[in-house]
């Protein structure tokens, strides 16, 4: 469980390094109980939505982040939602396990085709481009939407297109955006409507990302085929969520970056944010470089 801030104020008054989780709030208010001494902020994960940026800068305090290290594996749990998602794994097992597996029926448990069909990813950095680069191996076409347009070696086979058109045309959706104010419920009932009614979205990113009634009446309508998360908003889930009801919903605890290997990269990479913090020299991987700008 992550610590309620009251514990964390009471731990960290005096600390010169914090190294936080994304379940940590970081703000003005800690920044200041922690104290002046505090020279550096290294968080074990890319995402720092959980960081008051700009409270950091103006104190001067570098924040670290693990980017590049856990691209394949989130790229990875990406594909395994897709595709047990696409060809109902989860509700396969379960049902084999409730003892309802008696026969074979041609028109049982019938998934979609994923070789050959549309990827649409929203938000095209990194991990959204290891997620289409394993597209190439199903044979699919790619469509990214993000407001920067990549040069083609950046982009492989992936077109850009504005969002409505891939909403439109893509068979499996991927969010690779980070949570800003401008992410925050991005998807929501309008972007639901424009999307095919077999269209399977897939979240590995932020859960905030998507308005958590919106996707729940357009699964419940069947208005889109079905939901694979790894995020939710609230995080975690509330145990009495309507989403959790629903059979055309696949769902995994933010475990995105699990894996003992990606683990460890990242620990090593915050370690080493940490210390480069803590001897006042330029981060490997810094979330507010313009703290280190002249004057
Ligand atoms: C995990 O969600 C991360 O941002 O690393």
């Amino acid at each position: 469980m992550a610590p309620p801030p009251e514990a964390l104020l009471a731990q960290l008054a005096g600390c010169a390094g914090l190294l936080s989780l994304f379940t940590d709030r970081v703000d003005g208010a800690l920044l200041d109980a922690v104290g002046p001494q505090l020279r550096v902020v290294s968080q074990m994960a890319v995402g720092v939505d959980n960081i008051d940026l700009d409270a950091c800068t103006a104190r001067g305090i570098p924040v670290g982040h693990t980017p590049g290290v856990l691209t394949e594996a989130t790229a990875d749990l990406a594909w395994a939602l897709l595709l047990a998602a696409a060809r109902r794994v989860v509700e396969g097992e379960r049902y084999v396990r409730s003892g309802g597996w008696k026969t074979w029926d041609p028109l049982f448990m019938l998934g979609l085709d994923v070789h050959g069909a549309t990827l649409g990813c929203v938000g095209f950095g990194r991990i959204g481009q290891a997620v289409a680069r394993r597209a190439q191996g199903f044979g699919m076409r790619v469509l990214y939407a993000q407001p920067r347009v990549l040069a083609a070696a950046e982009a492989g086979a992936a077109q850009h297109v504005p969002l409505e058109t891939l909403l439109r045309e893509c068979d499996y959706v991927s969010l690779h955006m980070p949570l800003n104010a401008q992410t925050r419920h991005m998807i929501g009932t309008p972007q639901f409507e424009l999307m095919k009614r077999s269209a399977v979205l897939i979240n590995t990113a932020r859960g905030a990302i998507v308005d958590p009634q919106a996707l729940c009446a357009a699964l419940q309508s069947g208005r889109i085929a079905h939901a694979a998360l790894d995020v939710t908003d609230p995080e975690p889930i509330l145990m009495d969520s309507p989403l959790l009801q629903l059979d055309n919903l696949t769902i995994t605890p933010h475990v995105g970056s699990a894996t003992l290997q990606t683990r460890d990269r990242m620990a090593l990479l915050a370690a080493d944010n940490m210390l480069a913090g803590l001897a006042g020299v330029r981060m490997p991987h810094c979330a507010n470089p313009q703290v280190y700008a002249p004057g």
